[in-house]
Parts: C-alpha cells; sequence; structure tokens
C-alpha cells in the first residue's frame, strides 16, 4: 500500500470513528426499561466497531463542501446505523447464514432470529428517526431522507440483496455482478457522499462529480470484498473468510477469477480519484480513502 495511504487513512479513520462512536452510544440509550433488551441488540452489533467507512464518506464529503458539522454527524451516524441493519439481516439464517460479524458473534446467535430481526427494523427506523430530528435545517433533512431511503431501498441495498440471493439461488438468473454489487453495496456508498454533500451547499457540478465518484469507490468497496472473502482469513476479517464460494455466490471472484478482479478494482478506483479533479488537493482525503479501499486488509 501507497505508505502515504497507510499512515494517513487508518489515522483518519480512527479519529472518525471516535467522534461517531461517542454519538452512536448516546443515541443507541434505550429510552425506557422496557427497549432495554431491543437495544441491547442494537447496540451490540453497531458498537461492535466496523471502520465506519460510510460515516467517513459522509464527513470528509461535507467538509469539502462547507458543510454543518452537527447535521454530517447526524447524517454520518444515519447510514452507519443503516448499514448495520443490512448487516444483521445479511448474516441471518434465511441469508448469508453467518456466524461471525465485526470479530463477534452474529446477532441472532446470541439474541436469537426474531430479535436480530427486529433490531435491524429498529435500526434502520431509527436512523430516519435522527435525520428528522437531529437535522435542524428542514430543506436539507428532506433531502438527506430521501438520499438513505434511495439508497437502502428496493433499488438500492435492498434491491441488490433480492438480487444477490437469486442469483445464488438460482444459477440461471441472468442479472450480472455488476448489477448486483452496484445494488446492494455501491448504492450505500454513493448514499454516503452524497448525504455529505447534501448537507452542505454545492453546485450541481460538483455534486454530479461527487456522485461519480461514490459510484465508482462503492464497486470498487464491493469488489475488494468478494476479494477478501477468497483470500483473507476469518481472523483479520471478523467475519467468516471463503463462504462466498461456499455458498455458490456470484461474487467478481467467482465470475472473473482474482487476478482480472484486482485489475477492475483498480480501474474503479482510478475513475473514482479523476472524478475529483475539480476539488484539486482539497480531494486529497477522499482520494486516499478510495485507495485504502481496495488496498485494505479486512
Ligand atoms: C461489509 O461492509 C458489507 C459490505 C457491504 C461489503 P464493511 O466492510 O464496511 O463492514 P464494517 O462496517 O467495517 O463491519
Ligand atoms: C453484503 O454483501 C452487502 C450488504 C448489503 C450487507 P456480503 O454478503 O458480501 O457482505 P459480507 O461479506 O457478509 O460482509
Ligand atoms: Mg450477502
Ligand atoms: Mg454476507
Ligand atoms: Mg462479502
Amino acid at each position: 500500500m501507497n505508505r502515504r495511504v497507510q499512515d494517513h487513512v487508518p489515522r483518519l479513520l480512527d479519529e472518525i470513528a471516535g467522534r461517531v462512536n461517542a454519538r452512536l452510544e448516546i443515541l443507541l440509550r434505550s429510552p425506557d426499561r422496557e427497549s432495554e433488551q431491543l437495544y441491547e441488540a442494537m447496540r451490540y452489533s453497531v458498537l461492535a466497531g466496523g471502520k465506519r467507512f460510510r460515516p467517513a464518506l459522509v464527513l470528509l464529503a461535507a467538509r469539502l463542501v462547507g458543510g454543518d458539522d452537527e447535521s454530517a454527524l447526524a447524517a454520518a451516524c444515519a447510514i452507519e446505523m443503516v448499514h448495520t441493519y443490512s448487516l444483521i439481516h445479511d448474516d441471518l439464517p434465511a441469508m448469508d447464514n453467518d456466524d461471525l460479524r465485526r470479530g463477534r458473534p452474529t446477532n441472532h446467535k446470541v439474541f436469537g432470529e426474531a430479535l436480530a430481526i427486529l433490531a435491524g427494523d429498529a435500526l434502520l427506523t431509527e436512523a430516519f428517526v435522527v435525520l428528522g430530528r437531529d437535522v435542524t435545517d428542514g430543506r436539507k433533512a428532506a433531502r438527506l431522507v430521501r438520499e438513505l431511503a434511495e439508497a437502502a431501498g428496493a433499488v438500492g441495498m435492498v434491491g441488490g440483496q433480492a438480487a444477490d440471493l437469486d442469483a445464488e439461488r438460482n444459477p440461471s438468473s441472468t442479472v450480472t455482478v455488476e448489477t448486483i454489487h452496484r445494488r446492494k453495496t455501491a448504492r450505500m456508498i454513493e448514499g454516503a457522499v452524497m448525504m455529505g454533500a447534501l448537507v452542505g451547499s454545492a453546485p450541481e457540478q460538483k455534486l454530479e462529480a461527487l456522485r461519480r465518484y461514490g459510484r465508482h469507490v462503492g464497486l470498487a468497496f464491493q469488489i475488494a470484498d468478494d476479494i477478501l472473502d477468497a483470500s483473507g482469513t476469518s481472523e483479520s476479517l471478523g467475519k467468516t473468510a471463503g463462504k462466498d464460494a461456499a455458498h455458490g455466490k456470484r461474487t467478481y471472484v467467482q465470475v472473473y477469477g482474482l487476478d482480472e478482479s484486482r485489475q477492475r478494482a483498480r480501474a474503479e478506483l482510478n475513475a473514482a480519484v479523476n472524478a475529483l479533479d475539480e476539488f484539486g488537493d482539497q480531494g486529497n482525503d477522499l482520494r486516499d480513502l478510495a485507495r485504502f479501499c481496495v488496498e485494505r486488509e479486512h
């Protein structure tokens, strides 16, 4: 890994994780005794760690367009809550049937399937409470709600998860791996960048440049996830390695092999970096984050 990225990005992510984790800890306090069990299940997965890659995109994109820091932090927490819900449900026996996540037993292994489903539901819903309540500019809040809902919804993450499962179960499914990945993962990453951008006030041209960046980083991110599943260890990943091949998943590695997958991830990375041309040196943190996401080891 490029030395600057290797030194700089983990520090940047650590600093962002510190702020985001502190706020999530407050947002996820049970409001009453009756809700304690549900909140415990929500907190278990959210506060288990995770790279906080999407919150980092929100905060860095907001910084680039002069966004208000408090609103950006609310948006960062909201998307991390939706992302964590997607992980809890992704791991369920009816989906990927995984028992390790973020270095811990999966949510349903600890709390049972019913509570895991509900913890996911609650995280999804509470994310929109956070946006509606903590983003004080009402017009911006509405735009953020729409961006997050589209990214997470039927033509975004949920649609991609449905296509992913269909391709696993029906080998005759004609959906391409690129379409699956754009929907299940890239759309949420694009959404993170856009939520940061929408917190500030950027002209249309800059918004479009950031959206292009997010799309390319998002696809690169899932190609890297496929490569890590095939080449990493469960210990370093904090989740079960080798499960894609075992489940017959339609992944980049399965379709193109490891070498071509690496080339394709790199091509997406280059396109992401170039999309930020008009931001000059101010785009460097986002460029480094893109490089990190294809060169990461977990
Ligand atoms: C894992 O996401 C699921 C994918 C969309 C590839 P991350 O790799 O961001 O997982 P955490 O948040 O760091 O645990
Ligand atoms: C998951 O993709 C994407 C989500 C929407 C959660 P994967 O199924 O490959 O994610 P991991 O490898 O279990 O984290
Ligand atoms: Mg999956
Ligand atoms: Mg999975
Ligand atoms: Mg994976």
